[in-house]
């Protein structure tokens, strides 16, 4: 049984701009004895690539998943969610899936798999919450579930590896909420530096971290359109993929995944594959080096090239990949057409969601309000934009 804090538990008072802290302290009563905060993210290039063991190239934004909180002397877990104006509990003897409150599943997950490597937990009191929009590609659940693990760990003291944090924020999304997808998001929501990009192996998990060059902003155009095909057309790209690497491998070279595939393997097996097959493959393998010399030209600093690749990368999602969308499309035209763009494409898993922008800092305002008028009247929808700010993960501290 919940103890008397549940009236307070259900009904904080919540005001406008109070932190989580703060909301933590009026929802039970104490102040909170950890805080922590998980980004969101933005992909720059290197899109569908990651479930392929290829290469990604994100960066953490300045959108934040913030949790609150304390230790418990029992097992139990009580957590309000800020954002969903909710709360749940659970047992960490019996961890199960929620289906009215499906925002706690991030953390069930979490918490399970950590009580299932060995890792005993104390119960907890928690809030939790932020300003990544859900639902539009920035990677608001990887926030969410990073977050978690981020918080046991400095929590309870846990020492917990990084890169096992990452795993183990995946895991909670692929085996216990349910969602395949592949291992960018949580790794740069963990792993994420101010001001830089992270180019990651997503087969080896190297990484490291690229400056990004002062005089240019990142500008995310969120298109409004909730990405309502993009779980089932995603499973559809895995599986397109993997059937790829059997026709390719079946022609001869000992490929095990699209990261293996050269220009010359796959041109050598288009006969062994129907269109479709072949521009998925074509897809990832052209994006693949895409990322690569896109990392070569921003650490020389030609940005002009860098905006290319961007470019080139969303004419191959849109052709090749086929996970756009007209919303996205007509975003990205639009930024195109302004002064001192240098790249835009769409980004994350596609199907809705938002646009990545490449744009001089000067002309930063004046886009935002040309794309968003232009948005409306060619669409009559609503865009938000937001000038980004490239920030620390989890788990980086300063
Ligand atoms: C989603 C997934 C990522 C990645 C992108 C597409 O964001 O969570 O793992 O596959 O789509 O690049």
């Amino acid at each position: 049984m919940i103890d008397g804090g549940i009236s307070r538990l259900a009904r904080p008072h919540r005001k406008v701009n109070v932190t989580i802290g703060e909301l933590f302290q009026q929802t039970f009563g104490a102040p909170p004895e950890v805080v922590v905060r998980a980004p969101g993210r933005v992909n720059l290039i290197g899109e569908h690539t990651d479930y392929n063991e290829g290469f990604v190239l994100p960066a953490a934004i300045d959108r934040m998943i913030t949790y609150a909180g304390r230790c418990r002397t029992d097992r139990r877990v009580r957590v309000y969610s800020s954002d969903f104006q909710a709360s749940a509990d659970f047992d960490l003897d019996d961890i199960q899936k929620d289906c009215q409150n499906t925002w706690s599943n991030y953390l069930r997950g979490v918490s399970k798999f950590l009580e299932a490597d060995g890792h005993r937990l104390t119960g907890a009191d928690m809030v939790f919450g932020g300003d990544v929009p859900r639902e539009a590609g920035l990677s608001s659940s990887a926030a969410v579930e990073v977050g978690a693990a981020a918080f046991w760990n400095r929590l309870q003291g846990l020492g917990l590896d990084p890169v096992y944090v990452v795993k183990l924020a995946r895991r909670a999304e692929n085996q216990f909420v349910g969602v395949p997808c592949g291992i960018m998001d949580q790794f740069i929501s963990a792993l994420g530096r101010r001001d830089h990009a992270l180019f990651l192996d997503c087969r080896d998990l190297t990484y490291r971290h690229v400056p990004l060059r002062a005089g240019v902003k990142i500008v995310v155009c969120n298109s409004g359109v909730k990405r309502a095909l993009a779980q089932s057309e995603y499973e559809v790209r895995l599986e397109q993929c993997r059937a790829a690497v059997e026709k390719i491998a079946a022609t001869g070279p000992p490929v095990k995944s699209l990261r293996d595939v050269r220009f010359l393997d796959l041109v050598a097996a288009r006969g062994a594959m129907d269109d479709v097959l072949w521009r998925r493959a074509h897809h990832v393998v052209s994006e693949n080096q895409r990322v690569l010399e896109a990392v070569m030209v921003l650490e020389s600093g030609d940005l002009e090239r860098f905006g290319e690749l961007m470019n080139e990368s969303h004419e191959s999602l849109r052709d090749d990949y086929e996970v756009s969308c007209k919303e996205l499309d007509t975003l990205v035209e639009l930024a195109r057409r302004q002064p001192g763009v240098l790249g835009a494409r769409m980004t994350g898993a596609g199907f809705g969601g938002c646009t990545v922008n490449l744009v001089r800092a000067e002309a930063a305002e004046n886009f935002a309000r040309a794309v968003t008028r232009g948005y409306e009247t060619a669409l009559g929808l609503q865009a938000e934009v937001y000038v980004c700010q490239a920030s620390d993960g989890a788990l980086v501290s300063g």
